[in-house]
């Protein structure tokens, strides 16, 4: 049976900020397609709230973000791609207002927020807490009419001629299937904060780009380096939306039922780094006691935080929020250089997918925003220095698709809860190990992108969890209960996948 083989010169998977920024660099010069799994907003990106950070007032530096970066991530940064990040900050905030997005502004120019583990107020915002939605929404007006958009079309494998990605494979909402020729594939797919019950991202987060990546030989590492955002809202039916860390920042604390402070212990308190606070808030729930989000010290709490107040009114509470963690951001991913570069020529990669060491063991909150925009920038302009030739005529044909039994999403995530959450210990992740190892996804190849969709899950959880159990200390984001302290040998240690690298 004959496939349809169109040709782009670059093809951008992924309609998150990260992606958007490599067509807004590119798209006037390169025939462009953007390509996601539903409508082009649905997106981790449109959902975030907190902001960008960049050192822009006048006591701060993008030296002191470095050095708050770097000790966030738990000696486990890149500290030159981390310089690189942080330097680029001030000009990349600028750049997005003269592209038009309304940063919120107050008497001394913009309005900067605090988060947790910033020593200086330093996130810029846009709509209070909807900065996510105005950024996408700016970018995809400036690059609506250059730009090709492929909605509802998931890919299901890229299209590699010897060691060469030269396209992906897709499928439609009516089923059919497509072949796209491109000599550059941008990865900008996103995290899989999915795998898990209680997540802040959207539901296509399913680590489709992990999967797609590692199965073209691509080499992924620190996916055992999983951030659980503190504060999800705890509804009876489950932690459900994200409340901004921003809140704390502007005075909102967190208790326990009987009023006491739950992070009293800490000389940072509610603004400790994620992962303590994370911990913290599991630690008290453990006991059985219910933690609260008190938001009465915040002043302007509507006008400041729309999207909280609305929250708030939506499930009717007055100033105490039940709050719980839930799986944010993979600091780990494919990895790759500032601009892009995979192992695999032809392969780019952007965004949360992309492991550039920038957040090391544990991201410093409103960083993967800036993320985004600065290595999307280079990213783009790398493709514009680089031109590449159109792939040469090769034969499309259809795989034949490779069955096998996978778990369902359900148990994908009981699993996940239970051997890689906020606390690991080497025996709930050996029997998770053991699980996963009944199944074979890695070889899985399907035309249905439900079927695929789970085949993706299964093998990012497979990996995720192997690292945890591999990885016999806690730093960061990964705490193992047995083994709580970190450890000197491993410093500077990353674990990846495939174990033995790729040639390259
Ligand atoms: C938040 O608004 O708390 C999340 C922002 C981030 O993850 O950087």
């Amino acid at each position: 049976m004959s496939v349809k083989t169109e040709t782009l010169d670059v093809l951008i998977i992924g309609s998150g900020l990260a992606g958007l920024v490599v067509a807004e660099t590119i798209s006037r010069e390169l025939n462009v397609g953007i390509f996601s799994k539903g409508e082009a907003t649905e997106s981790n990106s449109y959902r975030a709230q907190g902001g960008v950070a960049a050192a822009l007032s006048t006591n701060d530096s993008w030296k002191k973000h470095w050095r708050d970066t770097l000790e966030a991530g738990d000696d486990h940064n890149d500290n030159s791609n981390t310089a690189t990040l942080t330097k680029a900050g001030q000009e990349a905030v600028h750049m997005l207002a003269a592209w038009g997005v309304l940063f919120d502004h107050d008497e001394h120019g913009f309005q900067l927020g605090k988060e947790g583990a910033h020593e200086h107020p330093r996130i810029v915002h846009a709509g209070g807490d909807r900065t996510g939605e105005a950024l996408v929404h700016t970018l995809m007006e400036r690059v609506r009419d250059h730009v090709q958009f492929f909605n509802e079309e998931t890919v299901l494998s890229l299209l590699k001629v010897d060691r060469l990605c030269v396209g992906v494979k897709t499928v439609n909402k009516n089923g059919e299937n497509r072949f796209w020729k491109a000599p550059h594939t941008v990865l900008a797919t996103g995290g899989a904060g999915q795998l898990f019950s209680q997540t802040t991202n959207h539901a296509f987060a399913t680590g489709d780009g992990y999967a797609l990546a590692y199965r073209a030989g691509a080499i992924l590492r620190d996916m055992e380096f999983i951030q659980f955002h503190p504060t999800l809202l705890a509804t009876d039916t489950g932690a459900a939306d994200l409340i901004t860390e921003a809140v704390r920042g502007a005075g909102g604390r967190l208790v326990k039922s009987d009023g006491s402070r739950v992070m009293a212990h800490h000389p940072k308190g509610d603004l400790a780094g994620r992962d303590i606070v994370a911990r913290a808030i599991a630690a008290a729930r453990s006991e059985g006691r219910e933690v609260f989000l008190d938001l009465s010290p915040v002043s302007h709490l509507a006008e400041r935080f729309p999207g909280v107040a609305s929250l708030c009114k939506i499930y009717g509470y007055s100033s105490q929020l039940p709050v719980a963690p839930g799986a944010h951001f993979m600091m780990g991913g494919v990895a790759a250089t500032p601009d892009g570069k995979t192992n695999v020529p032809g392969l780019y990669t952007v965004g949360e997918v992309a492991s550039t060491g920038v957040h090391g063991a544990n991201r410093l909150a409103s960083n993967s925003l800036l993320e985004a925009v600065v290595f999307g920038r280079k990213l783009g302009r790398r493709l514009l220095a680089h031109p590449r030739k159109r792939p040469a005529v090769f034969r499309t044909r259809e795989e034949p698709s490779v069955t096998g039994t996978l778990p369902t999403k359900a148990e994908i995530k009981q699993v996940m809860d239970e051997a890689c959450g906020v606390n690991r210990n080497a025996k709930t992740l050996q029997e998770a190990v053991d699980f996963f190892n009944l199944y074979s996804p890695e070889s899985l190849q399907s035309d249905d992108p439900h079927i695929q969709e789970s085949s993706n899950m299964a093998l990012i959880a497979a990996l995720i969890t192997n690292a945890a159990l591999a990885r016999t200390e806690s730093r960061g984001s990964h705490y193992r209960e047995d083994h709580p302290m970190k450890k000197q040998a491993w410093d500077g240690a990353s674990l990846t996948w495939p174990q033995i690298p790729a040639e390259g």
